[in-house]
C-alpha cells in the first residue's frame, strides 16, 4: 500500500480552549507499523488531553485497531515514541519497556474494551472473576475486598448484579461488553480505550451501552479514546476527532467542527454519506 498522492493532513483546529489548559496525558509521535508488505500505520501522531474523549474514525483497514493496540502497549511499532503522563513514574518512552513493565503499567493505568469480548474476557470464568482478575494483577489479595470491588465496578457498568457469577459465555453481547467495561474501569485507569465497543450489537443495546459510557464520563474524570468505523458513535461520544485513512491521519479537530465543516475530501465523503 502506498500513501503517495494523498493530500496532506488537515489539522487546522487542534484543541478546544478548555482542554488547552492542561498538558497532554498521551503523546504518540511518528508511529510506523508494517505487517509484511502492508503498511498499517504511517507517520501517525496522536495527542490526548486529560478529561477528553478522542474519537478515531475511518473505514475498515485504516489502522484504527493497530493504533489502539499501540496505545495499550500490546504491540510495538517499527518506529515511534509513546509518552503517558502518569502520577507514579517519570516520563519515558513506553515503547522501550519490557513485557513485564508493560503488563504492570497496563494493569494499573490503562483499561480497554475490545469489539470482540473473547479478546478481553475469559469466557468460562465468572463475570465477577473476570473483573477480580484485574484487581489481583494490581495486588489486591483479600477475597471479600476483591468481591466487593468487582461488584461495585459491575454496578457502575450497569451490569445486572444478579448475574455477576454467570460466565460471559452465557451472556448476551451487550452484557459481555458491560463485563469488559467493568474490568476496564475497575482500577480507575488514567486512560480508557474502546475499540468498536458497540459494533455488532443491536441498535437499541448499542444506545444503552453508549448511555452508560456517557454517564461514567459525567460522574468520573475519565480520559477516553474511542475507535469506531461508525460516525454516529463518534458523533455522540467524542470531543475531538481524528480521521484515519490508509494508515495515516487525514484530518483532526473538534468534533463539532469536523462534523459541521469537514475540510478533507475524505472526511466530507464520510460525513455526507452519513447525513
Ligand atoms: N496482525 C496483523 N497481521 C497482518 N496484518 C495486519 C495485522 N493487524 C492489522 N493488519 C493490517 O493492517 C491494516 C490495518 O488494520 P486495522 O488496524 O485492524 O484497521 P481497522 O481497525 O481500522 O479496521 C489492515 O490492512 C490489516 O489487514
Ligand atoms: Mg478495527
Amino acid at each position: 500500500m502506498t500513501l503517495a498522492g494523498m493530500p496532506p493532513v488537515v489539522a487546522r483546529r487542534q484543541v478546544a480552549p478548555r482542554l488547552m489548559l492542561e498538558d497532554p496525558i498521551l503523546r504518540m509521535t511518528g508511529v510506523e507499523k508494517s505487517f509484511g508488505d502492508v503498511t498499517a500505520l504511517s507517520g501517525v501522531d496522536a495527542t490526548v488531553y486529560p478529561g477528553e474523549v478522542l474519537g478515531i474514525v475511518g473505514e475498515s483497514g485504516s489502522g484504527k485497531s493497530t493504533l489502539l493496540r499501540m496505545m495499550n502497549l500490546e504491540d510495538t511499532p517499527n518506529h515511534g515514541h509513546y509518552h503517558l503522563a502518569l502520577p507514579d513514574r517519570e516520563d519515558s518512552d513506553l515503547f522501550s519497556l519490557d513485557r513485564f513493565e508493560r503488563r504492570m503499567l497496563r494493569a494499573r493505568h490503562i483499561g480497554i474494551v475490545y469489539q470482540n469480548p473473547h479478546l478481553g474476557l475469559l469466557m468460562n470464568h465468572t463475570s465477577s472473576g473476570n473483573v477480580a482478575e484485574r484487581l489481583l494483577v494490581a495486588g489486591e489479595r483479600n477475597f471479600a475486598e476483591l468481591r466487593r470491588r468487582a461488584r461495585a465496578s459491575l454496578d457502575a457498568s450497569e451490569f445486572p448484579l444478579a448475574r455477576m457469577d454467570a460466565r460471559p459465555a452465557e451472556l448476551s453481547g451487550g452484557m459481555q461488553q458491560r463485563v469488559q467495561l467493568a474490568k476496564a474501569i475497575a482500577l480507575e485507569p488514567t486512560l480508557l480505550l474502546l475499540d468498536e465497543p458497540t459494533t455488532g450489537l443491536d441498535v437499541s443495546v448499542q444506545a444503552l451501552v453508549l448511555d452508560t459510557l456517557k454517564r461514567l464520563l459525567r460522574e468520573r474524570r475519565m480520559t477516553m479514546v474511542i475507535v469506531s468505523h461508525d460516525l454516529g458513535v463518534i458523533r455522540t461520544m467524542a470531543d475531538r476527532v481524528m480521521v484515519m485513512r490508509g494508515g495515516a491521519v487525514v484530518e483532526e479537530g473538534l468534533a463539532d467542527q469536523i462534523f459541521q465543516d469537514p475540510q478533507h475530501e475524505y472526511t466530507q465523503q464520510l460525513v455526507h454519506a452519513k447525513l
